[in-house]
């Protein structure tokens, strides 16, 4: 029997197993820098995990009173400002690091070889949502009190959805009692986000990662220790090294002017608009000019991920490397993502109106399109091979 590092008892056997698993595990040898993405999520989180906790404890929940802590923390709190910047241009690398993530999964096919990892990585992105967008409203300047406002409001389209709007209120407007559960939300769902991605790479090592080439790879495969901590501990100086340079150089860089100005309940702002990592997402809100048709199609459209793996569960290869027409079709998913992040920042009127439906459109059309013509590519291949 040998002791663990915590203290509990294992025998020499389990304590091998448990080495094996964790470090010895068995990868792919032509993994490339998108694998890189995902131990960088986990420094990210571990980052924003500590710096909101010192953060915690100089902010006020309270309405009146939060606008002067965060003040009180940029001005008068050692080093406040700098773990203040990192926790918001962190908030930024979090979520331009899980978008890399995904697109990683949908290229090179990661979400065909388990799907239970990759429903817990949804899971993940829409916990990691939330906790984004609730962030975003404890500093109470105008975006958030009015961000607050359009969102909460879309639970009043289900059926009974006025009430549950009027608990987590705490009353029929939003006040003190809103703040405070916000963050409290914000302050406890990292944690849940912490446990599921610990179950996300306990699915992973179930069936081992996939590879560039999509083939199945395990009869040539090199130990996670010492060829990808090494690997992974290159990822975490670029990480960092862009961390700081977003932090402070150019702090305010992500952030909306209008959150730097107290809220004014009875003066809706001309725009209201969430940070840019939701912004494809509040274009396709905005798309139709229906209330509830925006919001199904919104949720449609961050769901439509978790249709992946069924639309493929026909395909024998993973990668898109093999077939050209799924790539074309990756590309303008991409570009398109980008185009509906500006389209969701500008006033909703006019030309932009339009420009929002194509861009819903053809999002939809390429999350179809990407599984379905890699499979019919396949069908092709394997037939001129027949
Ligand atoms: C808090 C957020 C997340 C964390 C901390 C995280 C962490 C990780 C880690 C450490 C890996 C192994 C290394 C790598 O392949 O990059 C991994 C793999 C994977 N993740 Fe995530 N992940 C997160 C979110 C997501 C999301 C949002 C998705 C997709 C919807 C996703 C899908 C996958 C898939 C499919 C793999 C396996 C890749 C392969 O087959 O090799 N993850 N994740």
């Amino acid at each position: 029997m040998v002791r663990g590092c915590w203290g509990f008892k294992m025998s020499s056997q389990q304590l091998k197993t448990y080495y094996y698993a964790a470090l010895k595990y068995p990868c792919p040898p032509n993994l490339n820098i998108w694998w890189n993405m995902g131990s960088m999520l986990f420094l990210v989180l571990g980052l924003q995990i500590v710096t909101g906790l010192f953060l915690s404890v100089n902010y006020t929940n309270d309405e009146v009173m939060a606008v002067d802590s965060v003040n009180f923390i940029m001005r008068d709190v050692n080093y406040g400002w700098a773990v203040r910047s990192i926790h918001m241009g962190g908030a930024s690398l979090f979520f331009a690091l899980i978008y890399m993530h995904i697109g990683r999964g949908v290229y090179y096919g990661g979400y065909m070889k388990n799907r239970h990892l990759w429903y817990s990585g949804v899971t993940l992105y829409l916990l990691s949502m939330a906790v984004g967008f609730l962030g975003y409203v404890l500093p109470w300047g105008v975006m958030s009190y009015w961000g607050l406002t359009v969102i909460t409001n879309m639970v009043t389209v289900v059926p009974g959805g006025a009430r549950v709007l009027e608990w987590f209120q705490g009353g029929y407007v939003i006040t003190t009692l809103t703040l405070k559960r916000v963050f409290v939300l914000h302050f406890l769902l990292p944690f849940v986000i912490l446990g599921v991605s610990l179950v996300h790479v306990l699915l992973l090592h179930e069936k081992g990662s996939s590879n560039p080439l999509g083939l199945d790879l395990s009869s040539f495969s090199i130990p996670f220790h010492p060829y990808y901590t090494s690997k992974d501990l290159v990822g975490f100086v670029f990480g960092l090294g862009a961390l700081v340079a977003l932090a402070f150089t150019f702090p305010k860089l992500t952030a909306d002017p209008l959150q730097w100005q107290i809220v004014d309940k009875v003066k809706t702002p001309a725009v209201i608009k969430p940070e840019w990592y939701f912004l494809y997402a509040y274009a396709i809100l905005r798309s139709i000019p229906h209330k509830v048709g925006g919001i199904i199609l919104m949720f449609f459209s961050i769901f439509s991920m978790a249709l992946l793996p069924m639309l493929s569960s026909r395909s024998k290869t993973q990668s898109m490397v093999i077939c050209p027409i799924a790539e074309l079709v990756f590309c303008v998913w991409v570009a398109n993502f980008m185009f509906l992040t500006v389209v969701g920042a500008q006033e909703p009127a006019g030309v932009w109106i339009m420009a929002g439906q194509i861009g819903t459109f053809i999002h939809l059309f390429c999350v179809a399109a990407m599984p379905l013509t890699s499979v019919a590519w396949e069908a092709l291949l394997f037939s001129a091979q027949e």
